[in-house]
């Protein structure tokens, strides 16, 4: 049986993932941390941001009655914030935490770009950038959502993973009824400044894109190194209220790519989950925690897993 840690107060109404976790006391960025686990999630409850904690990776989680960005810029209508991802930043005396997020731009909010926070303490509160530090031109590509950031300690480069917001342009954002024209959601990988996580650092590179099998969209990237060499990028497919939500996997031996597609991890009915989708992992690659539908909007749920070889195999 599938260790489902159900996290009932994470209800996500948006076209998009939003519960990321945090690392571990263990981790190498970890340290002085508080032995615990953090989970950061769309913006819910009256918070921008919502973050829940635990001991252990498969819970219980508790969620901290506290909004861990409760001013996400004033580029933003500081409101509907998405999809969070925390990671630490060198150098480890400093003790500083970044959030990389979704935010909805003020100028235009039917957009949203993305956006970086600080903050000393893990739970925050974060405080936002002056601007989005990634906003392609909104009315051509939709805009930038969904990121997450990696640590590549084989090569000491820092990278954020996101999603191009094509689905913004279509037809109920991708979901719903099928209808226009499409748009493209590649998945972009933004090399950042190894000692700030807030410079970009040339151009960013597309590393995956949809294809017909994907449905309207993919979305939710989120990368981790393996130590035997290899890259596994996380994604989802099709729209999340959809039961054709998905887990899916692609790995690569360079974090540039080619990224070769290993198919879906978790489709609806795996181990009765209904539309799971928005999967991040722990560092080392042992648990899986992501959100499926469930009655109060999307719950998170985490299983073990091993990886070898560049395969992903689920312990449930
Ligand atoms: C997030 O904010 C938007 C805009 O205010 C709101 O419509 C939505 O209900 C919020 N989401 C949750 C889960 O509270
Ligand atoms: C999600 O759950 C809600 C509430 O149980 C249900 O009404 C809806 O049909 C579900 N959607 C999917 C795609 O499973």
């Amino acid at each position: 049986m599938a260790r489902h840690s159900v996290f009932t107060k994470l209800g996500l109404v948006a076209s998009l993932a939003g519960v990321v976790l945090a690392w571990p006391l263990e981790s190498s960025e970890a340290s002085g941390w508080d032995g615990k686990w953090y989970s950061f999630a769309t913006n819910g409850s009256g918070f921008n941001i919502q973050v829940a904690q635990a001991s252990s990776p498969d819970g219980p989680w508790t969620w901290l009655d506290h909004d861990a960005l409760p001013n996400s810029g004033s580029w933003t209508t500081n409101n509907n914030a998405w999809a969070p991802d925390v990671k630490r930043m060198p150098p480890a005396s400093q003790s500083l935490f970044i959030m990389a997020y979704s935010g909805q731009l003020a100028s235009n909010p039917d957009h949203h770009c993305v956006g970086i926070a600080t903050s000393h303490s893990i739970t925050g509160p974060y405080t936002p950038g002056n601007s989005p530090l990634i906003c392609p031109d909104i009315l051509t590509t939709g805009g930038a959502i969904d990121p997450s950031l990696y640590y590549d300690e084989r090569n000491n480069k820092r990278y954020l993973v996101y999603k191009v917001d094509g689905s913004n342009l279509d037809v109920n954002g991708g979901c719903g009824s099928p209808g226009g024209t499409i748009h493209p959601t590649p998945i972009m990988l933004q090399e950042m400044n190894v000692n700030d996580w807030t410079t970009p650092v040339g151009d960013p590179v597309q590393i995956l894109d949809r294809t017909a099998a994907d449905g309207t969209l993919i979305e939710a990237p989120y990368i981790i190194g393996t130590s035997d060499g290899h890259y596994i990028l996380f994604y989802s497919s099709n729209c999340f209220t959809d039961p054709t939500y998905d887990v899916k996997y692609a790995v690569a031996t360079s974090i540039t790519g080619p990224y070769t597609r290993r198919g879906s991890l978790l489709t609806t009915g795996s181990y009765g989950l209904a539309s799971p989708g928005g999967a991040s992992s722990t560092p080392g690659g042992d648990v899986l925690v992501f959100h499926a539908n469930c009655t109060v909007g999307r719950c998170l749920h985490t299983i073990d897993m091993s990886i070898s070889g560049g395969v992903v195999t689920l312990k449930g």
